[in-house]
């Protein structure tokens, strides 16, 4: 989630300052880029190595102590910096600030950069309550500084009260929220997505498939996360990994494909159906495994439910996107579907040509929609496909036009 986010923390002189550490492993373990830089009165709490382990970056201390003659450390420090956190961060740091002293690494670069500062106090409950601290508090709120508020509970001094340095993790989950991008399409919307092929048990050891890999709707499921839907991927399965940002739920067959989109449907606001589910099954499937007879071997199948039709029955608002893979007169079979499934759009694969369809890195695809929108895709890789096709669905969407 922070892949690419510069954080500088600046660590001052509490007890909390091991709190500090699990901050700065848990913001590197979110992708972010850290640095640390420690006042002289935190290192008589924690060393330095602890944060060079963790940050995988140098720890800076001393504004003399230039490490690359080719900069000035405080002022890259200051500009490198997408976000800063002074955590914790003492009565005598936030005095210091609010009167515009800069006396040390952690001062000189506070007041050179321009980027976001946010202020995390730990200290006694008496100490935080103090009339300086929060004039101090006041006034560099005004002066356009943020707070985390210290947490109430057990002080190291003895006291019970507010004074405890924030919990690393919600100080992590405060820092995603302000870099997540807030202006997606889908923000708060549900996306359900199937993906890959169902299996329909014939024995114990043999099933009915199809060449599906899922790559495609793993693609579609990304898109939708990346455009900020609360994404739920139905799969069969399939050997490729799940994109972090989703839900997962694994499914075999049709049947258990069918379950898991109606347990989902009453509350997604568009499903995507991209996944190959079995037309037919073993109508019955047997116990033991079959053994070889003499001869030719007949088994009787019947029909799955279509899960696209059934959903198209019920739809109240949810836009109903399924896919179609066809080997000839793509477009016109795909309307077809359109039509009978009660589909708001159908995405029309046909699975002849070469970079296309099943198992393939790439895929070319022509949108049917209802109100006649027919638009041809060419060749590009599944993600790039699946974000252009969201892209333009939301348009046409927002377009009035289906
Ligand atoms: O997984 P990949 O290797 O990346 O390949 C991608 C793909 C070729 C599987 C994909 O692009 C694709 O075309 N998926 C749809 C395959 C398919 O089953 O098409 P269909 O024409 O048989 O079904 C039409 C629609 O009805 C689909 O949305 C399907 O999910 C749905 N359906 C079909 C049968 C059924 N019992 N229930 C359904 O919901």
């Amino acid at each position: 989630m922070l892949t690419s986010k510069k954080i500088v923390v600046c660590v001052t002189g509490g007890i909390a300052v091991y709190k500090a550490v699990a901050l700065v492993s848990k913001l590197t373990q979110a992708g972010a880029d850290v640095k640390v830089i420690m006042t002289r009165s935190a290192m008589e709490f924690v060393q330095p190595l602890s944060f060079q382990v963790m940050s995988r970056n140098d720890v800076y201390v001393d504004t003399f102590d230039e490490k690359d003659s080719s900069v000035i450390a405080h002022i890259n420090l200051a500009d490198w910096a997408d976000l800063v956190i002074v955590a914790p961060a003492t009565a005598n740091v936030i005095g210091k600030l609010a009167n515009g002293i800069a006396d040390d690494m952690v001062t000189t670069t506070l007041l050179a950069t321009t980027a976001k500062v946010w202020i995390a106090p730990a200290m006694n409950v008496h100490m935080y309550d103090n009339a300086a601290v929060k004039r101090n508090i006041a006034r560099l709120s005004e002066d356009g500084y943020s707070f985390i508020e210290p947490s109430e509970g057990f002080l190291a001094c003895g006291y019970v009260g507010k004074g405890r340095l924030e919990e690393p993790e919600n100080i992590v989950k405060l820092v995603e929220d302000y870099f997540s991008p807030k202006d997606l399409p889908l923000k708060g919307q549900k996306v359900v997505v199937t993906a890959g092929p169902t299996r329909e048990r014939i024995d114990p050891v043999r099933f009915l498939t199809n060449f599906s890999s899922g790559k495609m709707g793993y693609a579609m499921a990304e898109a939708a996360a990346n455009l900020g839907a609360d994404t739920v991927l139905i799969s069969g399965p399939v050997s490729i990994d799940a994109p972090s940002n989703v839900t997962f739920v694994s499914v075999e067959s049709a049947q258990g494909m069918y379950d898991a989109v109606v347990a989902q449907f009453d509350t997604a606001s568009i499903v995507i159906k991209t996944a190959a589910v079995a037309d037919y099954k073993p109508k019955v499937v047997q116990a033991q495994k079959m053994k070889k007879q003499p001869g030719e071997a007949t088994i009787a199948l019947e029909r799955t439910t279509d899960i696209l039709a059934e959903l198209g029955t019920r739809k109240t608002n949810q836009l109903l996107i399924g896919f179609a893979a066809e080997t000839n007169d793509v477009v016109h079979y795909a309307k077809g579907k359109l039509e009978k499934k009660n589909a708001d759009y159908i995405i029309a694969n046909d699975v002849t040509e070469a970079g296309s369809g099943f198992g393939t890195d790439t895929n070319s695809v022509t949108l049917v929609g209802h109100n006649g929108v027919e638009m041809h895709f060419p060749h590009l890789t599944k993600k790039e496909l699946a974000l252009q096709l969201l892209q333009t669905i939301i348009q046409l969407e927002k377009d009035g036009r289906k």
